[in-house]
């Protein structure tokens, strides 16, 4: 059996499995916020990061290979994730307790788990048009974290392709495949993949909110 090491432990792997891939078969989670099992791997956000045999790169992109080894919870990785977690809470409008996605979101979650207490940057404020145009589901674009899971869920698994990521830096933008640029004139409906798959409450089904009470919530 070929496996790698992760922070000492040895880990099994099969070939096509990426480092993710066989941390989280073996129970050992590399904090991920753009990587989704089943999900072909995407490689933005970062926070995957971890050291192979001395250099950075993202577990879920990465390949295994027989022999790696592989860092992850050291002191430089964690404060380098928790540095991209600041980041991401001050580009985008996250403001937990009005959210309906708290308790239920893996950007919360994952600074929960980094030890995330405040922000430490100073906030962007970004001001990016809310597409509130279809009947059963809204898009909230500042609190978008461009993971892209939307846009891959759209396109591998309800065929559809109705979302992209535009732009670059602080110009990038989720973008909607449709004349007007309006999610009402795509054909996406309320029972997609992409409309269940983001990770933070930049899409959301209209008419429910803070469904699940507090204390019964997946990330509580
Ligand atoms: Fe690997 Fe986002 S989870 S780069």
């Amino acid at each position: 059996m070929k496996t790698i090491h992760l922070d000492g432990h040895e880990i099994p792997f099969e070939d096509g499995q990426t480092v993710m891939d066989c941390a989280l078969a073996a129970d050992k989670p590399i904090a991920h916020l753009c990587h989704l099992p089943g999900y072909t791997p995407y490689g933005s956000c970062r926070l995957c990061t971890v050291k192979i045999d001395g250099r950075f790169s993202s577990a879920c992109t990465q390949p295994a290979r027989e022999g790696m080894q592989v860092e992850s919870e050291t002191e430089e990785l964690k404060e380098m994730r928790l540095g991209i977690l600041r980041m991401l809470f001050v580009e985008g409008n996250h403001y937990c307790p009005s959210c309906e996605k708290s308790g239920s979101c893996r950007l919360q979650h994952a600074a929960y788990n980094a030890g995330m207490l405040d922000p430490h940057y100073r906030p962007f404020y970004p001001k990016r048009e809310m597409d509130a145009s279809h009947p059963d589901i809204l898009i909230d674009n500042d609190r978008c974290i461009f993971c892209a899971l939307c846009v891959r869920a759209s396109r591998d698994v309800d065929g559809k392709a109705v979302f992209d990521i535009s732009g670059r830096g602080l110009a990038t933008r989720l973008v909607v495949n449709s004349k007007s640029g309006l999610l009402v004139d795509t054909d996406i409906s309320v029972e997609d993949k992409a409309v269940h798959v983001c990770p933070v409450g930049a899409i959301l089904v209209k008419g429910r909110g803070f469904e699940v009470p507090i204390g019964m919530r997946l990330y509580d």
